[in-house]
């Protein structure tokens, strides 16, 4: 039996196929683009997210018997508002996670309502990439677009609506949009009225993986795939990444080197950080985890690489690199569009410090990936000051990829890194919690223990470690003397 694992991603959608045991018999790719209207800006069509799943899907089923399909599982990019209309056609491209359009939304829900009174509705504060207060811009800015909505959905949502006709969303990924009461797993009666939105113009909800339906008929027919074939609610790309990776149960932590970074702490209960600087989200175990999320994390590799040193052969930009580690002179504050965890700084910006005459390319590459592992260890302290304790953690996404940015980020954070046999972290959770939902395990947790296996583990070398501790206190004082000219360079 076979089960897609679908990963919407920000700059493409990756497919999996898996069997029963967790072996992945053929993979897909399909990019996208990234639309930037606005500086600070950033939207995606919804249909080219459904066009990357036809074309997507053709390729990964060639040569194996389709009608083996039981089950789909999404793992998507959290917080996007995707808004219908009452004939469930999309009003305007979706607003993504990534997207600093909401300063002031967030700044007055941050305010007016009040920090204390958002955490106790929702388990957390407003973040500019968060979806209620994109809601809220949109009754400002697009009143005649606002008044439209029938629906609000997030972007894997589409998917799964395209799939089976379904307005479903799972715990997880709703912990992202402001509206959730995420301990009580239940709409904020008090979040909707202060965004203006009912119930009935959200999806319904659903544990990451519960079954939402099946495939409808005449779409099953156009994919080639059987009409039997279910679809679970699937869950927000970390949530799923951490199935994938097997970061479930009290303490498990995963780290995400995507296009955002992200570390991710599983939970048996529902906790709160008392700043808010951590997210406190559903798991889609069934339980909860917290974490803190960068908005650029490879994203920033792919930048200097691809836009500025014109080349996407990553691997050879690193060559030397390892003898150069804990020694850099060259800081980069990896915020190319602003940051969420945990400086929550919708203005802060991409910034080198320390250049000189005899600076190389190296050097500056080398800050770029160092950059992103102290952005990391920024919300890893913030774990830490609230007496998580993090003994090791799984490391996953495409920049898990370089052994050298992996070595980094271990001695960065002085703990050993588990590299699992995949990589691909949201599409092997969308696919288990298929299987899941088609019964071949009776819950995530069995189904990690029996599938995910650990491919390499890295230890901290003390003396590497103790060079990153120096400059990693080095790092730490880089945005606090820049911060205020970001507003002014805006
Ligand atoms: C998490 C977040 C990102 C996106 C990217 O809060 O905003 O990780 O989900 O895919």
């Amino acid at each position: 039996m076979l089960t897609i694992g679908i990963d919407l991603g920000t700059s493409a959608m990756k497919l999996l196929l898996a069997d029963e045991n967790g072996t992945i018999r053929n993979t897909a790719v399909r990019e996208y683009p990234l639309l930037f209207p606005h500086p600070g800006w950033s939207e995606q069509e919804p249909k080219a997210w459904w066009g990357a799943l036809q074309s997507g899907l053709q390729e990964l089923l060639s040569g194996f018997d389709a009608s083996e399909v039981v089950g789909i599982g999404v793992g998507g990019q959290m917080h996007g508002l995707v808004a219908l209309d009452k004939d469930d056609n999309v009003i305007r491209p979706a607003i993504l996670w990534n997207d600093g359009r909401t300063a002031e939304e967030t700044e007055w829900l941050n305010t007016a309502i009040g920090k204390e009174t958002l955490s106790n509705y929702t388990g957390n504060i407003a973040f500019a990439g968060f979806t209620a207060p994109k809601i809220l811009w949109m009754q400002k800015h697009e009143p005649e677009n606002f008044a439209k909505i029938a629906k609000i959905m997030l972007p894997k949502d589409y998917i799964n609506y395209r799939l089976t006709g379904v307005h479903a969303c799972d715990y997880s990924d709703a912990s992202g949009m402001l509206l959730l009461d995420v301990e009580h797993k239940r709409w904020s009666k008090e979040m909707l009225s202060i965004c203006g939105v009912t119930e009935e113009q959200l999806p319904h909800l659903y544990e990451s993986y519960d079954v939402i339906g099946t495939v409808k008929e005449e779409v099953a027919v156009a994919l080639g795939i059987p009409a039997s074939v279910k679809v679970v609610a699937g869950a927000g790309d970390n949530a799923a990444a951490a199935v994938g990776t097997g970061t479930v149960g009290n303490g498990a932590c995963n780290i995400s080197l995507g296009t955002s970074g992200t570390i991710f702490i599983s939970s048996d209960s529902f906790g709160v950080d008392p700043l808010n600087g951590l997210h406190a989200f559903a798991h889609a175990d069934g339980h909860w985890h917290l974490m803190g999320c960068m908005l650029s994390a490879a994203s920033c590799n792919k930048w200097f690489c691809e836009e500025i040193l014109k080349t996407s052969d990553y691997a050879s930009e690193q060559i030397d690199m390892e003898e150069n580690l804990g020694q850099n002179r060259v800081f980069f504050l990896p915020y190319l569009m602003g940051e969420r965890s945990p400086i929550n700084d919708v203005d802060a910006r991409g910034t080198f410090v320390g250049l000189s005459l005899d600076t190389t390319r190296r050097d500056m590459v080398q800050a770029v990936l160092e950059g992103v592992a102290f952005a990391i260890r920024d919300s890893f302290e913030v774990a830490r000051s609230i007496g998580v304790r993090i003994d090791c953690s799984k490391v996953c996404g495409g920049g898990a990829k370089s052994p050298v940015w992996r070595k980094m980020l271990c001695n960065i954070l002085n703990i050993p890194l588990d590299l699992p046999q995949t990589e691909q972290g949201p599409g092997m959770g969308g696919a288990m919690l298929a299987m899941v939902g088609a019964g071949l395990y009776p819950s995530v947790k069995e189904c990690a223990d029996a599938l995910v296996s650990v491919k390499e583990t890295i230890y901290p070398d003390p003396e590497l470690a103790a060079k990153y501790e120096a400059q990693y206190r080095k790092f730490r004082k880089i945005y606090p003397s820049v911060k205020d000219l970001y507003k002014e360079i805006k």
